[in-house]
């Protein structure tokens, strides 16, 4: 049986100021009248597990808030502190282990958007016959461009199952080599989700990365439960070394697959991906609240209060919001993030 974990740990900062680190962008409803972690329980396959969330403490009544209002349920991991993707799927594996030692884990991130839901669930059909038989599977997106901020997974050739397996999986390359990457139309881009038997994943991360194992291993020993709180000690938790599971495990594992996904997938990481998959007026603007335009194309302007009025102006992005107003040239919006690291060296 499947056992999605789903990971909302992340900071979103890069939509800043929509994304705070209090509210950040899996919270948020961006693209449909819910949030993206909502819209990540919805789409679930039939006949799961209950889900399990893994999020930081501080935002444990938000995803429980969150999950309520959908009516949806599961059991909340809490990280002390976040320690990145490798700690958050690990203490998934150790929980979903107490539970059945056949466990495939089914591991989601809780801020991508997915346009065809059904192709999603049949991907998930194929990597489950795989994850079962041991494999750790990825599922790979056909590449557009030569974005640095994804992993790039190259494979052998697609057989009748529907998988390849993985020859080579390179965490965020630099600009140059995911340029050759994409000219050599041998790799897919890592969407980010995995699937693999929870014992596996603790195999490989116990060979890869002892330390992380146990660290983990010790702060699941000694977790408090209550309600649908899971609290993994603290002190033990704190003492984990801080990876994603990109590079701990996804990158040296020798049994990965790939399993191709073409679902209108996105993660939407930036401003331009936010644009990209929400839905444009003729001129290509997407407006959010009270927003009048002029001569304005290809632009995202969202106000939260004030009127904001664009004349004359291509490639733009406005954001309104009680506290802060951010203005940006839609091709820089990668450099967002430089402004919150400027806020916070400022605190
Ligand atoms: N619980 C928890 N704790 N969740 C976390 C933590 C943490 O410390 N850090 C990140 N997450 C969550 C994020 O909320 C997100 O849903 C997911 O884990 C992935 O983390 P990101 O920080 O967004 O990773 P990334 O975008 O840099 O890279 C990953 O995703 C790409 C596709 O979007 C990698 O897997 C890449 O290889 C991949 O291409
Ligand atoms: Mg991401």
């Amino acid at each position: 049986t499947i056992f999605p974990a789903i990971m909302c740990g992340g900071s979103g900062t890069r939509l800043w100021p929509l994304s705070r680190s209090l509210f950040p962008k899996q919270f948020i409803a961006l693209v449909n009248e819910t949030s993206m972690l909502q819209d990540t329980v919805a789409r679930l396959p039939q006949g799961c597990q209950l889900p399990v969330y893994i999020c930081n403490e501080a935002h444990r009544f938000t995803v429980a808030e969150q999950i309520q209002t959908v009516n949806a349920r599961g059991s909340i991991l809490l990280e002390p502190q976040g320690k990145n993707t490798a700690p958050a799927v690990a203490l998934a594996a150790f929980n979903a282990l107490e539970k059945n030692e056949e466990a495939i884990l089914l591991v989601l991130a809780a801020d991508h958007v997915i346009q065809d839901v059904p192709a999603f669930i049949k991907a998930v059909n194929t990597a489950e016959k795989a994850a079962a038989n041991d494999k750790l599977v990825t599922f790979g997106i056909v590449p557009n461009k030569p974005e640095t901020g994804y992993g790039y997974i190259k494979h052998s050739s697609f057989e009748n199952s529907g998988l390849a397996s993985v020859e080579q999986f390179v965490e965020k390359p630099d600009l140059a080599t995911a340029q050759a990457y994409l000219d050599s139309k041998q790799y897919l881009w890592n969407s980010g989700m995995f699937m693999f038997k929870a014992k596996r994943y603790l195999d490989e991360l116990k060979q890869y990365r002892p330390d992380i194992f146990n660290a983990v291993e010790a702060a699941m020993n000694d977790c408090q439960k209550d309600l649908d709180f899971i609290r993994p000690n603290k002190a033990a938790f704190e003492q984990c070394p801080d990876e994603s599971i990109d590079y701990a495990v996804m990158e040296k594992t020798t049994d990965a697959v790939v399993v191709p996904l073409d679902a209108g997938w996105s993660d939407v990481g930036s401003y331009s991906a936010l644009w990209e998959v929400s839905e444009q007026d003729s001129q290509g603007n997407v407006c959010k609240g009270d927003v009048l335009t002029e001569s304005t194309s290809n632009s995202y302007l969202h106000s939260e209060g004030k009127l904001i009025a664009t004349v004359g102006v291509d490639n733009l992005v406005v954001i309104d919001t009680p506290d802060a107003v951010m203005v940006a040239n839609k091709s820089k919006v990668q450099d967002v993030k430089a402004i919150v690291n400027q806020l916070k060296a400022q605190k």
